[in-house]
């Protein structure tokens, strides 16, 4: 029988079902079929039927379904993964998503037609640079990697515009930075150059006055910053850069660490994205698209992507004459349903709401923190703000890698934290609660790390080999990636090789 449990091997659609069986069947044709070449070219009609499966409705459905119970999302349970804000995404941001006024647009509209939709971009590009304390925005960029692209793009076409394209061809990045940040600034066509942190975990300044140049086109930095820490010398940052002619780029992914308390451009940044899949809820992690709008200060604003919304007084509508723009960055309006979303968001908050998001989430980190800091090694020993980052090295005495304490949290049925990242931490854990959790998860979550800590001085070979409770044991991951097989092929009849 295939089953339908939680555990052991899951079946494919292609597996399941049988030749001939169907979900439904059309009655009979009442009028004269109309050959199928009239409507669609010869050459274009496919000669074999195509390889579906053939399956009951309840078998499809029973498919998805047991699919989807294997799955883990935070409407399931805690989801500590750092850095990636997995907070809940209240339901009320679907309901508003799924108006047909929304989700039945067509980008091709003409934009009298369209005129709730402009109107909401308009009102979120203005929520954004509220927030960013900056001038102008976009919402095109479609994930916070774009929005770096798009942004970095902006500050290339400064610098041109200044004549100086040629010659400010760096980018610094911390050497505690997401990858994404020295990817973006690679693909942008600028060269990397590295500054280190100082034993308190932030940005060194006097290691950053020895790299700044008039070569310098601009810093990277997030803030709080991957550790989780703030920057406390960021107005002294900020200050040099500027002094040396370039400009400030804030990642905006860890923005859930300070709505309403303090914003990027009265730190000194220049051009902020954000995360709205994450700072301003909506699924994601392997699940819905993303957004990752850029915000500007003012002199900069001419620079970003066709088209921008704008309001002549009586009506909503897209400018595209614009000179100075980078072109275009993302088709049509970006990814729209990720929009009306952090829209949503905004909107049910208020000001207020927002300021608490952030002050409960680097509460709750804290207390997280304060609760598992005796289990592991801290290697940065201050407040946090919305995450903080521990070592597993202690446990290598017992031949227990952080990857194993990760993969046996599995067993006890939760998410495992980020892992190995920020690289600056040996045996790096990386723990992000978010606001959207209760003392009592946080509890429960602590309770299951202390029951793994107490195997590992008992058991440790139960650690290792982690997990014993999923779907899927552990996999050699590099040849996962290295050697995919991606395919399904049917299994060959055994007639096909003449009864062999
Ligand atoms: C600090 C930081 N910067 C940038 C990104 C990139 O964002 P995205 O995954 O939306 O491209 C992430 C994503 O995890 C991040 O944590």
């Amino acid at each position: 029988m295939t089953g339908y449990l939680l555990k052991g091997s899951f079946p494919l659609i292609f597996e399941r079902g049988a030749p001939g069986r169907r979900g439904w069947r059309l009655p009979a044709l009442d009028v004269p079929e109309a050959p199928l070449d009239d409507l669609i070219p010869a050459v274009q009609l496919r000669e074999d039927d195509p390889a579906l499966p053939e399956v009951s409705e309840p078998e499809v459905v029973r498919h998805y379904v047991g699919l989807s119970r294997r799955n883990y999302g935070v409407d399931v349970g805690f989801y500590p993964l750092g850095s990636c804000t997995m907070k809940y995404n209240p339901k009320v941001n679907e309901w508003a998503a799924a108006l047909p006024g929304f989700a039945r647009l067509h980008p091709y509209q003409p934009e009298e037609t369209v005129q709730g939709a402009l109107e909401l971009m308009y009102r979120l590009e203005r929520y954004l640079c509220e927030i960013a304390g900056l001038h102008r925005a976009t919402l095109q960029p479609a994930a916070g990697a774009h929005g770096e692209l798009t942004g970095l793009m902006v500050m290339r076409a400064y610098h041109e515009k200044n004549g100086e394209g040629h010659k400010r061809t760096e980018v610094i990045v911390p050497d505690s930075a997401h990858g994404t940040n020295p990817a973006s600034a690679a693909m942008c066509g600028f060269r990397v150059v590295e500054v280190k942190s100082n034993a308190r975990g932030s940005v060194d300044v006097d290691a950053l006055r020895a790299v700044v140049s008039e070569r310098t086109a601009g810093l990277m930095l997030t803030n709080p910053n991957t550790l989780g820490l703030f920057e406390e010398d960021i107005v002294e940052l900020a200050r040099i850069v500027h002094e040396a002619g370039g400009l400030l780029y804030y990642d905006g992914a860890n923005a859930n660490a300070i709505l309403g308390i303090c914003r990027p451009g009265d730190m000194g940044f220049d051009i902020v994205h954000f995360n709205l899949h994450k700072t301003f809820s909506t699924p994601h992690g392997g699940g819905g698209p993303g957004a990752g709008p850029i915000a500007v200060r003012e002199d900069l604003a001419r620079f970003l992507p066709v088209p921008t919304v704008e309001w002549d007084g009586e009506r909503y509508y897209l400018d595209y004459d614009r000179p100075d723009a980078i072109g275009r960055v993302k088709g049509f309006y970006g990814n729209f349903g990720v929009l009306v979303r952090a829209y949503t968001y905004i909107r049910m908050h208020g000001s207020e709401g927002l300021r608490r998001v952030s002050e409960q989430a680097v509460i709750n980190a804290n207390y997280l923190m304060r609760r598992l800091a005796p289990l592991f090694d801290l290697p940065y020993d201050r407040h946090c703000k919305h995450e903080f980052v521990l070592s597993g090295r202690r446990y290598k005495r017992q031949g227990v890698r952080t990857l194993d304490i990760a993969k046996r949290l599995l067993d006890y049925g939760l998410h495992a934290p980020t892992i190995y990242f920020p690289l600056i931490v040996e045996e790096a854990i990386m723990i992000e609660p978010t606001e959207t959790e209760t003392k009592e998860t946080l509890d429960e979550f602590v309770r299951v790390v202390e029951a793994i800590v107490e195997e590992i001085e008992k058991d440790p070979e139960l650690v290792r080999t982690a997990p014993h409770e999923t779907p899927v044991r552990r996999m050699d991951e590099a040849r996962a990636a290295r050697q995919p097989n991606l395919c399904w092929c049917a299994p060959v009849p055994a007639d096909a090789h003449g009864g062999e």
